[in-house]
C-alpha cells in the first residue's frame, strides 16, 4: 500500500432498510492511516448504520467499501460499541484472551504480555484480570472492551459513542489514552459521537452527516484540539453552528 492510498475507501454507498427513503445516500468517505475521523449528526441520521456497513454487519444496496488492509488479514476491523460486549461469564483475562482463543496465531504467554502492556497503557491494575466484568466500574469495563478489540490487532477501529455513558473525568482520560494509542500503534479510527468537544479534542477531522450523506468537513488542526485554547473554542463554534442549522432545519 502506498503512503497516499487510503486505508478505507467508500464510494457512492447507498443503503436503505426497505423504505423508499435511503438511510445512506451516495456516501463518499476516505480514511487514511493515522486518522481519527469523527462523525456527528442528528439522532437517527444513519451514523451507526455506516459503521455497521463498514463492519460488514449490513450489506450495501449499491456502491463499494474497500479496506486496503496492509497485512491482508481478516480481522482488520475492530468495533467498539456504546455498551461493552464483554462476556459476563469470563473473567477479564478470559475476555482479553478472546482473540487468542479464536485465532491461536500466537502463543499464550505472548498474548498475556501484550495484555499486560495494554493494561498499563490504560492505567489498569493487573489484579483486575481475575475479576468478572460485573465487578468493574463502567470506565474500567469500557477500557477492557477497548483492549479486547485491540487484541485482534485491527488496523481500523470503529467506535460508536464509546465514552458517552462514562463520568466526565473518566471520559476525558480515556479520550486522551485512546488518541495516544492510535498514534503509538499507528492505527486509524472512525468515531461516532454526539459530543462536539470530544470530536474536536480527539479527531483529526470532523464530518457532519445529514440526509444520508456526509455534508460538511472540518479539519482539526494540531493545536486546535487542546481544550480551553482559543483555537478549540473556534472549531467548536464552527461545528456547532453547522450542526444547529442541520438539526433545526
Ligand atoms: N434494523 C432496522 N430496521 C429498520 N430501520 C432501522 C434499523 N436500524 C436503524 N433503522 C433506521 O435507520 C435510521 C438510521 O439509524 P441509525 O441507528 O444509523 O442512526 P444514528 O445516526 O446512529 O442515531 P443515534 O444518534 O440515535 O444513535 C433511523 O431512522 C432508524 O430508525
Ligand atoms: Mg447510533
Amino acid at each position: 500500500m502506498s503512503a497516499t492510498t487510503p486505508l478505507l475507501t467508500i464510494d457512492n454507498l447507498c443503503f436503505d432498510f426497505g423504505q423508499t427513503e435511503k438511510t445512506i445516500d451516495s456516501l463518499e468517505l476516505n480514511v487514511s492511516k493515522g486518522e481519527i475521523v469523527c462523525i456527528l449528526g442528528a439522532s437517527g441520521c444513519g451514523k451507526t448504520t455506516i459503521l455497521n456497513l463498514i463492519a460488514g454487519f449490513l450489506q450495501p444496496k449499491s456502491g463499494s467499501i474497500n479496506l486496503q488492509s496492509e497485512s491482508g488479514k481478516k480481522n482488520s476491523i475492530g468495533y467498539i460499541f456504546q455498551s461493552d460486549p464483554l462476556f459476563p461469564w469470563r473473567t477479564v483475562e478470559g475476555n482479553l484472551l478472546l482473540a487468542f482463543d479464536l485465532n491461536r496465531n500466537t502463543d499464550r504467554s505472548k498474548a498475556l504480555e501484550t495484555i499486560s502492556q495494554y493494561l498499563s497503557m490504560f492505567h489498569l491494575n493487573p489484579q483486575i484480570l481475575k475479576k468478572y466484568p460485573s465487578q468493574l466500574s463502567g470506565g474500567m469495563r469500557q477500557r477492557v472492551s477497548i483492549i479486547q478489540s485491540l487484541m485482534f490487532d485491527p488496523e481500523l477501529l470503529l467506535l460508536d459513542e464509546p465514552f458517552s455513558a462514562l463520568d466526565y473525568y473518566t471520559k476525558l482520560s480515556l479520550e486522551e489514552e485512546f488518541c495516544q494509542l492510535v498514534k503509538e500503534k499507528n492505527k486509524s479510527a472512525i468515531l461516532v459521537t454526539h459530543d462536539i468537544e470530544e470530536a474536536v479534542s480527539m479527531g483529526t477531522r470532523a464530518l457532519i452527516m445529514s440526509g444520508g450523506k456526509l455534508v460538511k468537513e472540518f479539519q482539526i488542526r494540531a493545536n486546535s484540539n487542546i481544550r480551553g485554547s482559543e483555537e478549540f473554542a473556534k472549531t467548536y463554534r464552527e461545528i456547532w453552528s453547522e450542526l444547529k442549522t442541520i438539526i433545526s432545519g
